[in-house]
């Protein structure tokens, strides 16, 4: 009787740990895998720059707001890609101006699609 007790708690006690640890938001949203898989131009960066550069880097307010620095069109993004200014901006890397400039870091996820993006050659697709 004594031992099925003991099972009893023991399986209670597992279902309530192995429940608690996996419906844990953290580990489903926090840190949750970053799908870097088919990331292209059009669909990943484009967006990313959209939502968090082109208010200063666009080709129109590029001169007035964005220090003359073009990341509108993807013959002028190529420029601070080859020249390695884009992620180390990104990647806020010493030597290089913290980008979004007076807004938060991109957070990893988002930054480790772009550089997948370059790594993969950087393709205007
Ligand atoms: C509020 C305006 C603003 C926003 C938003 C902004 N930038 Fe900038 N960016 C600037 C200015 C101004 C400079 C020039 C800063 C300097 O030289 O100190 C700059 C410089 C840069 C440079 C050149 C870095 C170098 O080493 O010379 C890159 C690349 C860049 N930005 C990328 C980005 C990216 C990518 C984003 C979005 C994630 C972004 N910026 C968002 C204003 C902005």
């Amino acid at each position: 009787m004594k031992q099925i007790t003991f099972w009893m708690m023991f399986i209670v006690l597992s279902v309530a740990f192995f429940s608690c640890r996996y419906d844990n938001e953290e580990d489903l949203y926090g840190d949750a895998i970053c799908d870097t898989s088919n990331v292209t131009y059009s669909n990943n960066v484009k967006p990313i720059l959209v939502a968090n550069c082109l208010s200063c880097h666009s080709t129109a307010n590029a001169a007035t707001f964005g220090s003359g620095i073009k990341l509108e069109e993807y013959s002028d993004l190529m420029i601070q890609v080859n020249n390695g200014n884009l992620v180390g901006a990104i990647t806020h890397a010493s030597g290089y101006p913290a980008m979004p400039q007076g807004g938060a870091k991109l957070d990893d996820c988002t930054i480790e699609k772009i550089v997948t993006w370059i790594n993969n050659g950087a393709v205007n697709n």
